[in-house]
């Protein structure tokens, strides 16, 4: 098992990079026309990413540069970037302040997800995404991503494999009619 123990070894050493805010700030020019300067989404395939987990952000950039999840303009995006560079983008992402307004009765949150995802899309813990207010476009392609194996990750492959559509489409509603505002944070 040489394989996994590199691959356990990459972790750490890579977690040690310390972004840099002012670094990414400047880098995000490149992200701008479709995140927007503060990762609020332009565009309704992009996902809102400000204020998201700083770890999850630099752990799907990286994913996305190394090929592990594809997508046509996020696997161009993301072939060069270092992994300092990784690191800045998300410490500049990651530290604007992402707030929710849930305006449903939070008694109608799907209860498969609130566990890590809350009622109101707000992660509960570092290594789960933000899914307030993403479109139901991006919510619903996450999920049929993980459902089919395009995407994998230990826990989300498992949940999703057993959703249907209509669930899929349910999930992504709610969420996605969570108002999410972002505040910049320089
Ligand atoms: C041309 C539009 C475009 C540009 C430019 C772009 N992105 Fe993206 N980004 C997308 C799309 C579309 C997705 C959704 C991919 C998918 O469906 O898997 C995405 C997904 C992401 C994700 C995953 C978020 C999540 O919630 O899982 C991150 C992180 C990200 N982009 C960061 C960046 C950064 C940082 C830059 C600049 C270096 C950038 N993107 C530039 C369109 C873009
Ligand atoms: C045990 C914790 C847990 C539960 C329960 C859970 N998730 Fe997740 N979810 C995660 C994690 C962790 C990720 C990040 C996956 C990755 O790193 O690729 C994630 C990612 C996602 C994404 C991708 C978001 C993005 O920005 O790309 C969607 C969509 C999602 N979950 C929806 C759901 C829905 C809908 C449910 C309920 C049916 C659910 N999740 C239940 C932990 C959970």
């Amino acid at each position: 098992m040489a394989l996994s123990g590199a691959l356990l070894c990459a972790g750490p050493l890579a977690a040690e990079i310390v972004g840099d805010r002012d670094a990414g700030r400047k880098i995000s020019g490149q992200c701008r026309t479709c995140h927007g300067a503060d990762g609020y989404a332009a565009i309704p395939i992009a996902p809102h990413i400000g204020g998201e987990p700083e770890s999850y952000l630099r752990d799907q950039l990286t994913a996305f540069r190394d090929g592990t999840r594809e997508h046509e303009m996020m696997t161009i995006v993301a072939a060069n970037l270092s992994d300092q560079q990784i690191a800045d983008l998300a410490a500049w992402y990651g530290g604007h302040e992402a707030r929710a307004e849930l305006t449903a009765d939070p008694a109608g949150a799907p209860e498969l997800c609130v566990a890590c995802h809350g009622a109101d899309g707000m992660h509960l813990a570092d290594d789960v995404p933000n899914l307030a207010g993403e479109t139901n476009i991006y919510i619903d392609t996450q999920l049929k991503a993980f459902r089919s194996g395009k995407r994998t990750h230990e826990v989300m492959s498992g949940i999703a494999a057993e959703l249907t559509d209509a669930e899929i489409r349910a999930y992504a509603d709610w969420y996605a009619a969570v108002k999410l505002y972002i505040e910049t944070v320089e």
